[in-house]
């Protein structure tokens, strides 16, 4: 294809100011839908991304569409994921792009998350054609939002499109305006490949799929490729791209985004951000900025009945063929038996993989507390890197412990900074700026992962109503007073509930989890002591009262079909229940507990 004739862009937007249904519309007005099936939303489609209403896995269309100059044109629509849990990953799907669409709501206007995305986008030097959506809505403000771009973000939006993606208003102009304002890509044909690998997934009939974006050369079938990161060759069996079904193509060339299959089993082979080149008179110089990403997060995934062992293995297996960026190893505790131990990208990865095993895999799970990876340098000066608060050495052995600090970005309008501050500064954050775009403050932070990984998150949305936005990157290991916490139940420490904290911060999160605990455990025939303790000394300590005899009693009362009830009702519950020193723990318990008030 004429690279005159390609244009690749992706949509950036604020969390529902309607990037999915734009992006649907475009591929409903371009045919590659029909009416019918434009009613399923068809760029976001796994479920849990549909209910989180965020996107995990970056999918591209293929659209052609004839423009006013009567020339019909490749127009590659990419969909970027939108959580910082997957910065790399966006920041890798935009990297194959040379615009993008900004979707502002007519009625909400700029908000924080869209002034994330555009400043990385205009740091991958795209073009940035505006569009201000729901103008069919009554408290829609077109020219205030116009305003506001200009103003915030400070792009020009005198030529911002005006559109209803719900009602189908707009849409050719976005089109022409794709058209018109994005630049062509540019690429040498003659070149040798050079193909960079922006995304990849597994598919239970294709394998392996691998989305590029070729760079210089072409790429076809027959053709025997080597991966210059991962090191491995393989043969190209399969070329095409997404509308939004699967072509299969003939060739991929310079400026084109399309889909690649090789015969490749795991997605691990296939990673992010990699150079593709011919294994003959191939490119010698990889592109820049390939990354490896490492699990920052780690915890422990145990089922709840020990029989589940096998079936856990099999589908944490499944998932990770689907997600390279995800870690497992056996563990096995005392209390919680045989489970794994798992590393993620991030709290909201972890999250989404626990959900998906118990969701499609139809797993009951105890997950253990989260934790960062420490490194320990021992008295007799051996380091080594600690991914399980379990396997922490004797204190007197460790000379040094180190944990990992990240550089956080908040952006917030003004009115949240207060409680925002506050919040770093509890999580022993060290604030390095703050400066005001328009009405929104901008504040950076150096911070303790170990503080971010609990709920900060959480908490941040809040305390902002969902206004703030928060984007991080590591920056390295800094030494670290900290301590090893250990949750006792009725004199019993509970494994999944220990954690490695800064000894400031021990006090009031020992007396938080405590208090927590004793709401979350029902009460049982005896008195139950809860304590969090520092080696042999109790920080804190809770106790539930035994319950009253007569209360069970009266539970076991009555007809025979409530008792029934009640007995199917127990024995759903026991299912979710954990006995810890006799004491029954409900697992929600054990990720309640976890959240600071
Ligand atoms: P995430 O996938 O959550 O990031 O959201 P999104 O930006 O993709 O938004 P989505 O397309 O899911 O739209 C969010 C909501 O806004 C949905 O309920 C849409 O039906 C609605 N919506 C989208 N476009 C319009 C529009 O032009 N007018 C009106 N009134 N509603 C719209």
């Amino acid at each position: 294809t004429d690279l005159s004739l390609i244009r690749n862009f992706s949509i950036i937007a604020h969390i529902d100011h309607g990037k999915s249904t734009l992006a649907d519309r475009l591929i409903q007005y371009t045919g590659g839908l029909s009416e019918r099936e434009m009613s399923e939303q068809v760029l976001d489609n796994m479920d849990i991304e549909r209910e989180r209403g965020i996107t995990i896995k970056a999918q591209t269309v293929r659209l052609d569409y004839t423009g006013k100059d009567g020339k019909t044109y490749q127009l590659n629509l990419m969909d970027t994921p939108g959580h910082v849990d997957f910065a790399y990953e966006v920041s890798r799907s935009l990297a194959a792009c040379e615009g993008a669409l900004l979707v502002v709501d007519a009625a909400q206007g700029v908000e924080a998350q869209t002034l994330a995305n555009v400043y990385q986008s205009i740091e991958h030097d795209h073009e940035i054609v505006p569009v201000i959506n729901k103008i069919d809505l009554p408290a829609a403000e077109p020219e205030k939002v116009r305003a506001e771009i200009e103003e915030v973000i400070g792009i020009d939006a005198s030529e911002a499109v005006l559109t209803s993606a719900k009602s189908g208003i707009g849409i050719e102009e976005v089109l022409d305006a794709v058209v018109a304002r994005i630049p062509p890509p540019k690429g040498d044909r003659t070149a040798p490949l050079k193909a960079m690998l922006v995304d990849s997934w597994y598919d239970p009939y294709l394998g392996v799929v691998i989305l590029v974006r070729v760079i210089d050369g072409v790429i076809k079938k027959g053709l025997q490729v080597k991966f210059m990161a991962g090191g491995t060759e393989h043969l190209i069996d399969r070329v095409g791209c997404m509308r939004p079904k699967l072509q299969v193509l003939d060739e991929l060339g310079p400026g084109e985004i399309g889909i690649i299959t090789a015969q490749i089993k795991e997605v691990a082979q296939a990673r992010v951000g990699d150079t593709i080149t011919t294994v003959k008179q191939g490119a010698t110089q990889a592109l820049a900025g390939f990354k490896e990403v490492q699990p920052v997060v780690f915890c422990g995934l145990f089922p709840v009945d020990a029989a589940d062992f096998e079936k856990l293995r099999e589908s944490i297996g499944k998932l990770r063929l689907n997600d390279a960026s995800f870690s497992f190893e056996m563990e096995s505790s005392a209390a919680l038996g045989f489970g794994f131990r798992c590393g993620f990208l991030g709290l909201l990865h972890l999250e989404i993989i626990q959900e998906r095993l118990s969701r499609e895999y139809d797993l009951d799970l105890i997950t253990t507390a989260p934790s960062v990876v420490y490194r320990l340098t021992m008295t007799d000066g051996t380091v080594k890197e600690l991914h399980n608060p379990a396997d922490m050495p004797d204190p007197v052995k460790i000379r040094e412990m180190e944990e990992p600090w990240i550089k956080a970005t908040i952006y917030t309008p003004d009115e949240y900074l207060g409680s925002i501050l506050k919040l770093c500064q509890d999580r022993r954050g060290v604030q390095t700026g703050l400066t005001y775009v328009g009405g929104r403050a901008q504040v950076s932070y150096e911070l303790p992962l170990n503080e971010v990984v609990f709920d900060f998150y959480d908490r941040l949305k809040s305390i902002s109503r969902g206004y703030a936005s928060f984007d991080y990157e590591q920056i390295g290991l800094r030494e670290g007073d900290l301590v090893m916490m250990n949750i006792l139940v009725n004199n019993e420490p509970v494994d999944a509930l220990s954690m490695v904290v800064h000894r400031s911060q021990a006090d009031p999160r020992g007396r938080h989890l405590v208090e927590r605990l004793k709401d979350l455990i029902p009460r049982h025939m005896f008195k139950i002591p809860i304590q969090a303790a520092i080696g042999a000394k109790v920080i804190a300590r809770e106790t539930i009262s035994a319950m009253r005899k007569d209360v069970t009693a009266k539970c076991y009362g009555g007809d025979i079909s409530r008792k029934k009830k009640l007995l199917e009702k127990q024995k759903e519950g026991k299912k979710r229940m954990r006995e810890y020193g006799n004491v029954t723990i409900p697992q929600e318990a054990f990720i309640a507990a976890l959240r600071m008030g």
